[in-house]
């Protein structure tokens, strides 16, 4: 038990994260994104009634939780305004609750049409990313062109935009040809953008440290998943930020002292959205005994396409736990596969000892499979560990032992009640 959470993904991103903080967040204070833009899709279904968040902490339906959007992420004004907006249809007050930190990068029409040109420009190779401008967005970062909140709400905010423009615009026209975009237009667009936004932004660094100090509940809140890390994922079929536990420090100014415990993701089997390697993608013959894409949820959150589905990967968790030393497992979904006749688990590839860094390499890789018999019976209304049936505890007792990681929660069904808990997660001493 213990006081700062971290929630990561340990696969390839829409694990279930979104549901785990929402289970936090009823004793969590504080949430807070630090990496990754409105390219996540996180899920919340609450009283009956089905939340999608994009950047917005997935805490913010309780109304007691401060919700932040650290300096590591990307912020796509529209899309983030859009959110807010939803909130407010839905009668969720977010005000004073959503604090916005003044080093986010903005997301500017130029970094989705690149993302959008230089996907159609690698064809075949395409990575497959959302299109929302997160790559060009976080090269801008690294290459010291971007612009951050503070910059959008500076009273040079026109300069800046112009200076960067200029740069944007030549790559446009020299990459691929692209008549200029408009600076004035933009300009105006994002000047209502900032005036709407300013009174979001806060030091969310210093907020966090001191409600650190203070010794309160913060739940930190991954996006995408372990093998979508910029560095060590299935690269370049990744995403263009840090998403392992160690990206909370940097990505919200967060000191790793005051990181107590991380909660490891994953669904009771695979999924992908995208392209890339993926050893334990079911075959053909699978899919026609799989719950089809809308029966098992598994329709992207952000952009509606059908997500790739695979058995449960035992020797990647392995692997992903090495990067993320998670304390435990929430393990998501098995109510997917109560009607199988067998499920597969990956316990390793065939001749490779470790996880391999190159694509080229995990495309070839052979899993070797253990088979387990189904338990052919519903689990959605179980809400006691002890009470799932024998195969259904046999398959996530062999999952604990090959990932060498305990299991904290079960979940059943997309409802916060479908629940089961084995953890208490956080302390309240
Ligand atoms: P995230 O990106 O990690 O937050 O995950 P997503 O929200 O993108 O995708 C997970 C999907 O599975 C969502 O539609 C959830 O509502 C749904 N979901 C989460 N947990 C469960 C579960 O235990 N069972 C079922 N059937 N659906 C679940
Ligand atoms: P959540 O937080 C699953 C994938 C895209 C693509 C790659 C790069 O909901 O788990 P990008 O637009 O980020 O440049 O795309 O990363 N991707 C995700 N896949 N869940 C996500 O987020 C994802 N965010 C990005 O499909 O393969
Ligand atoms: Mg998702």
């Amino acid at each position: 038990m213990s006081k700062s959470i971290a929630v990561v993904g340990m696969q390839w991103g829409d694990e279930g994260k979104g549901k785990v903080v929402d289970l936090l967040s009823e004793e969590a204070s504080h949430i807070a994104r630090a990496q990754g833009g409105n390219n996540a899709g996180h899920t919340i279904v609450a009283k009956g009634q089905e939340y999608k968040f994009h950047l917005i902490p997935s805490g913010i339906l309780y109304p007691h939780t401060k919700c932040y959007v650290g300096g590591g992420t990307v912020l796509d004004p529209p899309s983030l305004l859009s959110e807010v907006e939803q909130l407010e249809k839905r009668g969720v007050n977010w005000k004073g609750r959503l604090l916005l930190s003044f080093y986010t990068q903005i997301v500017f029409p130029y970094h989705r049409l690149l993302d959008q040109l230089s996907e159609k420009k690698r064809g075949s190779a395409a990575v497959g990313t959302t299109g929302r401008g997160i790559g060009p967005c976080y090269a801008d970062k690294i290459n010291r062109c971007g612009l951050r909140l503070a910059d959008l709400l500076s009273p040079h905010f026109q300069e800046k935009l112009r200076a960067t423009l200029e740069l944007k615009n030549w790559e446009l026209d020299r990459l691929y040809g692209c008549a200029p975009l408009d600076g004035k237009a933009i300009y105006d667009e994002y000047s209502v953008y900032a005036e709407r936004l300013k009174p979001f932004a806060a030091p969310v660094e210093e907020l966090l440290f001191q409600a650190s100090g203070r010794n309160e509940k913060i739940l930190f809140e991954g996006a995408q998943g372990a093998l979508l890390d910029i560095t060590f994922g299935t690269y370049p079929f990744v995403t263009s930020s840090c998403t392992l536990s160690g990206g909370f420090g940097a990505g919200l100014g967060f000191g790793p002292t005051r990181m107590e415990r991380a909660i490891g993701v994953v669904k009771a089997y695979t999924t992908r959205v995208g392209n890339g390697p993926f050893p334990t993608e079911l075959t053909a013959d699978e899919m026609g005994r799989f719950p089809d894409h809308n029966a098992s949820r598994e329709k992207g959150t952000t952009t509606g396409r059908n997500r790739r589905l695979g058995w449960f990967d035992a020797f990647l968790v392995r692997h992903t736990q090495c990067l993320n030393a998670v304390d435990s497992l929430a393990i998501m979904k098995l109510d997917i596969l109560d009607d199988l006749d067998q499920i597969k688990i990956c316990t390793g590839y065939k001749k490779m000892k470790f996880f391999p860094a190159d694509s080229d390499d995990l495309a070839h890789a052979i899993p070797i499979y253990e088979s387990h018999p189904g338990w052919k019976r519903s689990t959605c209304d179980i809400r006691v560990y002890d009470d799932l049936p024998p195969q259904a505890k046999a398959y996530l007792r062999r999952i604990e032992e090959l990932c060498d990681i305990p299991i904290g929660l079960v979940s059943v069904g997309p409802e916060r009640e479908k629940t089961i808990w084995l953890d208490q997660y956080f302390s309240n001493e």
